[in-house]
Formats: C-alpha cells, structure tokens, sequence
C-alpha cells in the first residue's frame, strides 16, 4: 500500500474534474483512490470515460471505476469539481462524515464560515475552518471563480502595499471555463459573446473576501468595490482580465511595478509542490500577457500581469492572465489541498467508517 494519501475526485468527468485527474495521477502526496461523477457515468472505467482529455494516465488510475455520488467514501480529502446545485447536498454531507472537502463550486464561498482561498493571497483564511466545528466534524475549503483567481492575485500586492479604493474589470474568458458542453461553437466564431450569467457578481465579490481581514476569528470583507463586465471569448484556455484601479495615495506606475515585482506571497518555504517559484510574472512587453503564450507558465499556477500604466479615469490600469483550469480551478483546488496537509487539516479529517 502506498504511503500517500487517498483522496477522491467529484465531477471527475468534467473539464475540471479531468484536469483534477491529470494532476493527481502522479502526485508525490496525494493518490486518487475514488472518482465519481453523475449517474450517467457510474459503472464506466475513468480511462474510458475521460478519453484522453486528462492525457496518458497509468493503468492504476485509468482502471478505476467511476462511480455515483451516493454511498459513503473513505478518502480523507474529497476534492469537488461538481456544479454548484449538485454541490449544495453532497458537500455538506461529506463534511458532515468527517472529511476535508476540497471545491471549485461557487456554492459555500460567499459562507462566512469558509475560507475561499489563494494560498499566496490569504493562507491564514484557514483560520476560518475553526467556525465550522459546530458544524460538521470536517470541514470545506473553497478556490474562487476561475477569472477571479488571477484578478485577486494580481490586485494582491496592490492592496497590501497601497490600498484599494475601487477598480474596474473587464474579462475576456476562456471557451473551457464554460465546462461541458461549453458555447456552441457558432456563437463562438467572429464573436464576442457579452454576457456570462452569474458571473459580475462573482468576480465583484470574491477579491473582496479573499483581501478580507481577519478580526476576533471572523473575517471583513475589504470595503473595495469593483465594476465587472464579463465576456466570453473564442479562446480555447486562459482567461484574460484588463483592470483599471483606484490606490490610496494615487502611486504611479513605478511604484505599482515595484510592489508587483516584490510580491512573494504566503506560501514561501512552505513546499507546496503545486506552487509556483513565481505567483506572478510582470512583463514590460506590451503586446503581454496574450492566453496562448503566457496561459502555461510554470504548469498553468503562474498569473501575468502586463501593460502596467498610468489611467486617465481611477489611476492605473493593467491587463492580468490565469489559465482558468489550472490556477483558475483544478490546480487551485489541489494547492488549497496541499496548504491543508502542510497546517495539519488533513491528518485532523476522520471521515466515518460506513
Ligand atoms: N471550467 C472552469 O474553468 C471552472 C473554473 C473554476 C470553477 N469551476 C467550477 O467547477 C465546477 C465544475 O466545472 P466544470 O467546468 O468542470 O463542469 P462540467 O464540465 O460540466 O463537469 C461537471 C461534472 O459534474 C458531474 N455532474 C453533473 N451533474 C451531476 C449530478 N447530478 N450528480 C453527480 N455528478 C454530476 C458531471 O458528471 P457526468 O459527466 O457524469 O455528467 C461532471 O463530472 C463547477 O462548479 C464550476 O462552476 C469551473
């Protein structure tokens, strides 16, 4: 038996859930012991199911059978690529059972009792976990929405060093981000498509929680507001986000770089092997960052931030880019997971004998 540790993968058959699987499947700590996904998939071999989305997969991981939600699991990290109506039931009960649960679905991240977090960002958010004992014996620790991902972290080092006082996002998001089946391609072609439903909301409110403070154990929001319009775009991955920002004390573009440029983040010295020796990248080239060249830095987990200027209208502007499946979504699932092992959640999840 393997020494590292078991854990199961919800909406393995997804877009997400098959990246989850792509990285897991020779992962140095964790080892995908279950998958499961709808009703429709339960009985089918993962290899068979995932057709190659994940790429090559050892015989191990491609043999296992997928199976229904239903039932217990025994692997103490669940980690949850399910969609957000699914996730209202299962997660709860798999925290109930005594498991960490590990999600990418927007459900529990606005739950004041929740931590969503970027490592890098607000690692200490965990501390939030202690306001879940009363209610379930394992706990749930959300990622954000894929475009946010890239646009916290980029705004990151901007509060910390001066403040934010309001900003202003425009995205142009990847076709992937849609999950399956995704827009048809019809709609996609010599197109922009304007509106992404549910998506304003979650991009003007996460960056807040995440650059929350934490205060007697409970967290405030950041008093920022942002402006949102969010897009699809006939990219396949990579969602781009051109930012115009506010700062406190209205510092120009040097001094943005500089404290970009100096940003190490919280997760330094901790090992992570997900973790990116560089969180964010700052390029002077100002035809940077663009989805197709700069999406795969350092396996998708490094955000780009280009075109770093003055703004006539809040002060200064920028364009951000995260690969939204890897640091947008599965690999920002596995990095939380990862922070939970190194702080002790993991040993610390029991989950009940069936
Ligand atoms: N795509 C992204 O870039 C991204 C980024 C961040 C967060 N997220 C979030 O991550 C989650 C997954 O997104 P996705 O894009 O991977 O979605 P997706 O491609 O539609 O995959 C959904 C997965 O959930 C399973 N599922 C659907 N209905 C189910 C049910 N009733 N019971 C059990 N399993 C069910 C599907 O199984 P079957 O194959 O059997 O139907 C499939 O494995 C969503 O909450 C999404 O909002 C996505």
């Amino acid at each position: 038996m393997s020494e590292r540790i078991p854990v199961g993968i919800l909406g393995t058959t997804g877009t997400v859930g098959a990246r989850l699987v792509r990285l897991l499947a020779d992962h140095p700590w964790f080892e995908i012991a279950e998958v499961g996904a709808s009703d429709r998939s339960a009985g089918g071999r993962l290899g068979d199911l995932l057709a190659g989305e994940a790429g090559p997969l050892p015989e191990r991981v491609a043999s296992l059978e997928v199976r229904s939600l239903s039932g217990s699991w025994s692997s103490p990290v669940i980690l949850s690529a399910l969609p957000s109506s699914v996730a209202r039931e299962i997660e709860p009960a798999l925290a109930g059972a005594g498991h960490l649960v590990v999600s990418n679905a927007s459900t529990f991240r606005n739950d004041p009792d929740v931590p969503l977090v970027i490592p890098e960002v607000n690692a200490h958010h965990l501390a939030l976990l202690e306001r879940q004992r009363g209610r379930w014996p394992g706990a749930i620790v959300t990622n954000p929405n894929c475009v946010v991902t890239g646009l916290a972290m980029a705004l990151a080092p901007l509060h910390e060093r001066f403040g934010i006082v309001r900003a202003v996002a425009t995205t142009f998001q990847a076709i992937s981000g849609a999950g399956k089946p995704g827009p048809p391609a019809g709609d996609l072609v010599d197109n922009v498509l304007p509106f992404i439903a549910g998506e304003e909301e979650k991009v003007a409110y996460e960056p807040r929680k995440i650059l929350g403070a934490l205060e007697d154990g409970a967290l405030r929001d950041a008093p920022f507001r942002v402006g949102v319009t969010a897009t699809r775009v006939n990219v396949l991955h990579g969602h781009l986000v051109s930012v115009s920002v506010e700062l406190e004390g209205a510092p120009g573009p040097d001094e943005v770089l500089d404290a970009l440029r100096s940003w190490e983040g919280r997760t330094a010295g901790l090992g992570l092997p997900s973790a990116p020796a560089r969180a964010l990248e700052v390029t002077d080239d100002p035809t940077r960052p663009q989805p197709r060249l700069d999406r795969d830095r350092s396996g998708g987990m490094t955000v780009t931030v280009g075109r770093v200027r003055p703004c006539e209208a809040l002060g200064i502007s920028f364009l951000a880019l995260a690969h939204n499946l890897d640091r947008g979504a599965a690999g920002a699932a596995l990095l939380n997971a990862e922070l939970c092992r190194v702080k002790g959640l993991v040993e610390a999840a029991s989950p009940r004998p069936s």
